[in-house]
C-alpha cells in the first residue's frame, strides 16, 4: 500500500484562478483535482491545456449535479468534454492529466481506452450525497471495469457506526481505493486515510470552501500543520474530542501543538457522533487512546465507564476519559481549569467572604460551583429553569433564583463575582440586548469581577458592558486552555508544551 495522498480539489470559475491556488498550495498537495464542471463555459474549452499551468499531477472531474457537482448539460457534451481534455496527448507526461474521474455509470469505451493509453489513471466513482453506503469492498470491486482503476465510494453518513465500517472494510482491502465519509461526522476519515488504506484525501483551498459547502473537506493548511496527514502512519497515537454537533472547537489545536511541541507521534481528531456509545465502540476499534468529552455527552458518557475520578462523580460530569489496561477511566479537567483561570484572574486562592453570582446551571455551571465551594465561595444559582438552579444550589448549600430582571436585587446582594456559564452571549458580536446578554437587566456599579466561560467573541457582549462600567472581566479561554494541558497530561504522561514554548 502506498502512503496516502493530499489531492486539492479546484472549483475555480477559471483555469488562471484554479492555477493560482495550485500554486499558493504547492508544497500542501501531492494531486489538483480540477473540477471542469464549476468552470465557465467558455473557459472549458481550455481544459487540456490545464496540467501544464499546474507543477502538481492533475485529476481531471467534471462532476454530475446528481453527484453533487454543478455540471447539468448532457451525458453528450459531457464525453466530448472528456474527449477534448484527454486528446492530443503530449509524451510529457506532465503535460497530461495524470488522472480522470469517471462515475460508475460512465462507460463509453472510446474514452476509457484514450484514457488507458495514454496512462491516465482512472477514478471510478460513485456517490451518495443524502445516505451512507456499506458493503464498501464488494460495492468497490463490482465498480470496476478495468483491473488499472482506482474505485472511489464517497457517501454521508448517518451516523459514526457508517464511518466506522468505512474503516473496518477500508483496513481489509489490500488494492488501491478511496473511501470518504462526508460531512461533520465524516472528519476522521478525511485525516486517517492511512487507516482506511485511503489512496488520497480530498482538501479544498478556503478562498473554494463555500463552493463544497457541507461536505467536509478541511483546508491544505490545517490537514499538513495540525494533523500532519503524511507522518501519520501505523505508530500513531490516536486522540480525540467527542461531542454533537461540535461544530467549532479549539481543542484540536491545543492537543495537536502539544504533541508538535514535544515531537510525538500522534494526532487529535473531532470524533462527532450523536450517541456517546457509538464513539466509544469507534474509539475501540480504531485505538484512540483517549478523548475530550463535550456537550452533550459529559454525563452519558459516566455509563460507559469502568472507572470515573472522584471528583467527576462529585461534579457530575466527566470530560475526559482514557483507556488504561484495556479499560475506560473518566475524570473531569473541567474544575481544575476553571479553578487555575479564577486563581490567576483574581489573584487569590480563596473566595472566603466572596459573595458569588453563578449566571445558569447547565454542565458548565456544574462543574464552576463545585470550584466555588471548594474556594470557600457563597453562591447563588441563577438559571431561567428555576428548579435546576434549586437542584445544583441545595448540592452545595447555595442560594438559587429565577434568571430575569426581577432577580437585579439578589444579583447586586451577590455581586463581588459574577460567573456567567450560558451559551447565552456566544457567537454574539454587537451590543448587550436580551438575545445576547443573559444579566441585560443589571448595571454593572464597577465593582464587580466578571467571569464569562465563553471565549469566542473574545469579548462578549455583557463582557463589554462591564468593562465599560470599570469592572474587570475574564473570557474562557485560559480556563479552555488549562482544562486541555490537564487533559495533555492524563493522555500522555508529560507536562504540556506546545511548538512555542521552545
Ligand atoms: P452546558 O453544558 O454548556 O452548560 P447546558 O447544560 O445546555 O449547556 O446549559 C446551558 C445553560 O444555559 C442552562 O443554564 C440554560 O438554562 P436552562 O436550564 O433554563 O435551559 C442556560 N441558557 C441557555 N439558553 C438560555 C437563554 N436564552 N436564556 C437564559 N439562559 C439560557
Amino acid at each position: 500500500m502506498t502512503k496516502p495522498l493530499i489531492c486539492m480539489t479546484l472549483t475555480g470559475k477559471t483555469l488562471q484562478e484554479n492555477a493560482e491556488l495550485a500554486k499558493k498550495y504547492e508544497k500542501k498537495c501531492d494531486i489538483v483535482e480540477l473540477r471542469a464542471d464549476c468552470l465557465e463555459e467558455d473557459e472549458q474549452l481550455y481544459v487540456r491545456r490545464f496540467p501544464s499551468m499546474v507543477s502538481q499531477p492533475t485529476l481531471l472531474t467534471i462532476r454530475r449535479d446528481v453527484d453533487g457537482g454543478k455540471y447539468t448539460g448532457s451525458e453528450f457534451s459531457r464525453t466530448s468534454l472528456f474527449g477534448r481534455a484527454l486528446a492530443f496527448a503530449n509524451t510529457d507526461r506532465n503535460r497530461n492529466f495524470a488522472y480522470v474521474d469517471f462515475e460508475e455509470d460512465f462507460v463509453i469505451p472510446g474514452i476509457q481506452d484514450a484514457a488507458l493509453a495514454f496512462d491516465v489513471r482512472i477514478i471510478r466513482s460513485v456517490h451518495n450525497m443524502t445516505g451512507p453506503i456499506v458493503n464498501l469492498k464488494e460495492r468497490a470491486s463490482k465498480m470496476l471495469r478495468t483491473g488499472y482503476e482506482i474505485p472511489k465510494i464517497a457517501f454521508m453518513p448517518k451516523t459514526l457506526n457508517d464511518v466506522l465500517n468505512l474503516f473496518r472494510e477500508g483496513e481489509q482491502m489490500k488494492n488501491d481505493h478511496i473511501f470518504i465519509a462526508m460531512g461533520n461526522l465524516g472528519t476522521p476519515s478525511r485525516i486517517l486515510s492511512s487507516r482506511s488504506n485511503s489512496y488520497l484525501t480530498y482538501v479544498s483551498p478556503d478562498e473554494l470552501m463555500t463552493n463544497l459547502k457541507g461536505i467536509g473537506q478541511l483546508n491544505p493548511n490545517v490537514i499538513n500543520d495540525l494533523y500532519r496527514f503524511h507522518s501519520i502512519n501505523e505508530e500513531t497515537s490516536l486522540y480525540g474530542i467527542t461531542g454533537w454537533p461540535l461544530l467549532k472547537t479549539l481543542s484540536p489545536e491545543i492537543h495537536n501543538q502539544g504533541y508538535i511541541g514535544h515531537g510525538m507521534n500522534a494526532v487529535y481528531v473531532p470524533v462527532r457522533s450523536e450517541q456517546v456509545s457509538e464513539t466509544l465502540s469507534f474509539a475501540d476499534e480504531l485505538g484512540i487512546k483517549g478523548l475530550s468529552v463535550t456537550i452533550p455527552h459529559k454525563e452519558s458518557v459516566m455509563y460507559y465507564l469502568s472507572e470515573i475520578s472522584e471528583e467527576a462523580l462529585s461534579i457530575g460530569a466527566v470530560n475526559t476519559i482514557y483507556k488504561e489496561n484495556g479499560i475506560w477511566k473518566g475524570c473531569n479537567t473541567d474544575a481544575g481549569g476553571f479553578r487555575q483561570a479564577l486563581e490567576e484572574f483574581l489573584s487569590v486562592n480563596k473566595l472566603k467572604r466572596k459573595k458569588v453570582a453563578i449566571i445558569g446551571a447547565g454542565g458548565g455551571a456544574r462543574a464552576i460551583a463545585y470550584v466555588v465551594k471548594q474556594m470557600g465561595g457563597k453562591a447563588c444559582i441563577f438559571n431561567r429553569t428555576l428548579s435546576s438552579a434549586k437542584e445544583l444550589a441545595e448540592k452545595y448549600g447555595f442560594d438559587y433564583c429565577e434568571l430575569s430582571p426581577s432577580c437585579v436585587d439578589k444579583l447586586e446582594a451577590y455581586s463581588d463575582l459574577i460567573i456567567q456559564t450560558t451559551s447565552v452571549g456566544m457567537n454574539a458580536e454587537g451590543f448587550s440586548s436580551a438575545e445576547n446578554d443573559p444579566i441585560y437587566f443589571y448595571n454593572f456599579k464597577g465593582h464587580e469581577s466578571l467571569f464569562d466561560i465563553v471565549y469566542t467573541p473574545a469579548t462578549t457582549p455583557v463582557m463589554r458592558r462591564a468593562f465599560q462600567a470599570g469592572c474587570r472581566t475574564c473570557n474562557g479561554l485560559k480556563m479552555l486552555q488549562y482544562q486541555g494541558y490537564m487533559q495533555f497530561k492524563i493522555f500522555t504522561g508529560v507536562d504540556y508544551k506546545n511548538a512555542e514554548s521552545e
